[in-house]
């Protein structure tokens, strides 16, 4: 089964996908539209339920307030202790998808992948930096998305941890490999000057929260990133 979102994709160039928690909260819709002008393929949005990840941000009604304003498709990122019961809610906000993590949970994750998709939605998987890719390995086949992270979830504007080179790097090969579909996403301390690194390592889908909303120029972050 092919979901809209892997048809959006287009493969062999990538995509950046600013993370709205940098924004101006303030002046969303502004910074929603600005960021679209600017180029922008996708909204990441980082949701932080203060027990997962010791920060708090926004749940479903803001999603779905985004939704109303966006023109390009939302990517989810759940950071919450329960996705079972709240991922649903934000593919009824309007995501296109929803990830959630690994880590999260101790088992059902093929139960919450299949409610994210029988409730319309593309289901997407995050793994931490300490979490192996063998971990994982058996639900590749499941989702359309695979969320590495290159931070300890929970805050915008940390350091990029290198190691997660190899993992991207891993992922990817593995993915021809076995001849699976899931779109690489990279999300963590994304800068200009190390997308390249990025991209190179196998990284499709390239968030960047500070690197873009804290910039000057929008548009010149974006094309950057992108390469
Ligand atoms: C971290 C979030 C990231 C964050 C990225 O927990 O998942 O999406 O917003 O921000 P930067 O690009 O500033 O590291
Ligand atoms: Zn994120």
């Amino acid at each position: 089964m092919s979901s809209s979102f892997l048809q959006s994709i287009e493969r062999g160039r990538t995509a950046v996908a600013p993370s709205v928690l940098s924004a101006d909260f303030t002046r969303l819709d502004e910074e929603i539209r600005t960021v679209e002008k600017a180029g922008a393929d996708f909204h990441h949005l980082d949701v932080m339920d203060g027990h997962f990840v010791p920060n708090i941000t926004f749940g479903p009604m803001v999603v779905e307030a985004i939704a109303g304003i966006a023109t390009r498709p939302l990517i989810t990122h759940l950071m919450i202790s329960d996705p079972a019961k709240y991922a649903e809610a934000f593919v009824r906000a309007g995501s296109s998808v929803v990830s959630f993590h690994y880590e999260a949970v101790a088992e059902g994750h093929q139960d919450i992948i299949r409610s994210i998709r029988e409730a319309g939605s593309a289901p997407g998987l995050a793994v931490n930096p300490d979490t192996p890719l063998s971990s994982v390995r058996h639900l590749l086949g499941d989702i359309d998305l695979l969320l590495i992270m290159t931070v300890f979830p929970g805050f915008g504007g940390q350091k990029f941890i290198v190691e997660g080179l190899d993992k991207i790097r891993e992922a990817s090969a593995l993915r021809d490999e076995e001849g699976l579909s899931f779109v690489i996403e990279v999300d963590g301390g994304i800068k200009p000057d190390n997308a390249g690194s990025v991209r190179e390592a196998g990284g499709e889908c390239l968030v960047a929260g500070t690197a873009v909303y804290r910039s000057g120029d929008y548009a010149a972050a974006i094309n950057a990133i992108r390469g």
